[in-house]
């Protein structure tokens, strides 16, 4: 029941009759009421408040003192696997169990629950059901009206995704740094002069090159051609970065001295989420090597061309 307060507010009561007609000295229904708006309020902010921790994508986990469950949100129950139900009442330890990254002792989180009322931290979490995840965690000491310490809430950020994808850019990170053939990136804005303009080289390239990365950085790879570098190369070069094709070229450079040598170049566009080129990522390898050999192998053949036609040896 809702009535309206002298003072313009609605307030809520809580009323039950009873008919007491009959009875000689009151005839008449007796109304009690129980003013019940506060009750009423704090239960709206209560479900708003639940409502809005269901909403977020977050977990959020409340516990009791002794770590059994008390609230499970639905970023729980996707996060863990575990319904609302099954989880409530439950020891914390019977879902997941947690390790600090980097290890560190388990007191060090409830030092800081007692000392500063919170802590956060990276977790590896590995749930009942065998997965393992790694997740942000925020942990705070909960405290009822009297002050008194009643549980944890817990907050859990799922960064499973993001740390695998930091694993593996570390590991191609590393086979790039180690690798070695010679790597150059190049940006993909502008490929006329003064561009591509490299933006990373490995420690190959550096050592075929004899430029540092500092020198190289910012400067186009053709400051590597030179007199003998092949023009019909270059324009497969253009025409495939044009096109944002990949494209494969052998042709000579030249390297800091000045010292010419063979490359094997295979360059590839490299596409973005939505698929815009904004990179080009080159491999180099030095075939100084095979080219000598193919042209010492070409002199040979004409020598014995020459030696069986019965012509005279030209000289050397
Ligand atoms: C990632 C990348 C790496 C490159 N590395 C070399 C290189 O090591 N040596 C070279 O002669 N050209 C290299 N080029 C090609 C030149 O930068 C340039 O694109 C090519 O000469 C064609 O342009 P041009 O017709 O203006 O000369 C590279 C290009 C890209 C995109």
């Amino acid at each position: 029941m809702r009535l309206r307060h002298r003072n313009g507010e609605w307030r809520h009561l809580e009323a039950s009759s009873t008919d007491m007609l009959e009875h000689p000295v009151i005839a008449g229904i007796v109304v009690n009421a129980r003013d019940v708006t506060e009750r009423i309020e704090q239960d709206r902010r209560l479900r708003f408040q639940a409502d809005l921790l269901a909403q977020i994508n977050d977990t959020v986990v409340v516990l009791d003192a002794e770590y059994r469950v008390r609230y499970w949100n639905d970023g729980a129950v996707r996060l863990f696997g575990v319904n609302v139900d099954d989880a409530l009442g439950r020891y914390l330890g019977e879902i997941y169990t947690y390790r600090i990254l980097p290890p560190e002792d388990d007191a060090t989180v409830t030092d800081a629950i007692s000392s500063q009322g919170f802590w956060r931290g990276e977790a590896e979490i590995t749930i009942a059901d065998g997965r393992m995840i790694v997740g942000e965690l925020s942990v705070r000491a909960m405290r009822d009206e009297e002050g008194i310490f009643s549980g944890y809430l817990g907050v859990i950020r799922d960064n499973t995704a993001r740390r695998r994808a930091e694993d593996r850019l570390r590991l191609m990170e590393a086979v790039v740094v180690h690798a070695t053939d010679a790597v150059v990136v190049t940006d993909a804005g502008q490929l006329d002069v003064p561009g591509p303009r490299i933006c990373y080289v490995n420690a190959a390239f550096c050592r075929l090159t004899g430029y540092s990365a500092d020198e190289i950085i910012g400067r186009s790879p053709r400051i590597l051609q030179g007199a003998d570098t092949s023009v019909e190369a270059r324009a497969t070069i253009r025409q495939a970065l044009n096109e944002h094709q990949p494209v494969q070229v052998e042709l000579v450079n030249y390297s800091r001295e000045g010292r010419p040598y063979w490359i094997e170049l295979s360059i590839a566009p490299v596409p973005d989420a939505q698929g815009a080129v904004c990179y080009f990522i080159a491999i180099e390898r030095d075939i100084s090597a095979r080219k000598a050999a193919e042209r010492l192998e070409r002199d040979r053949s004409s020598i014995l061309e020459l030696i069986s036609a019965d012509r005279p040896l030209p000289r050397f």
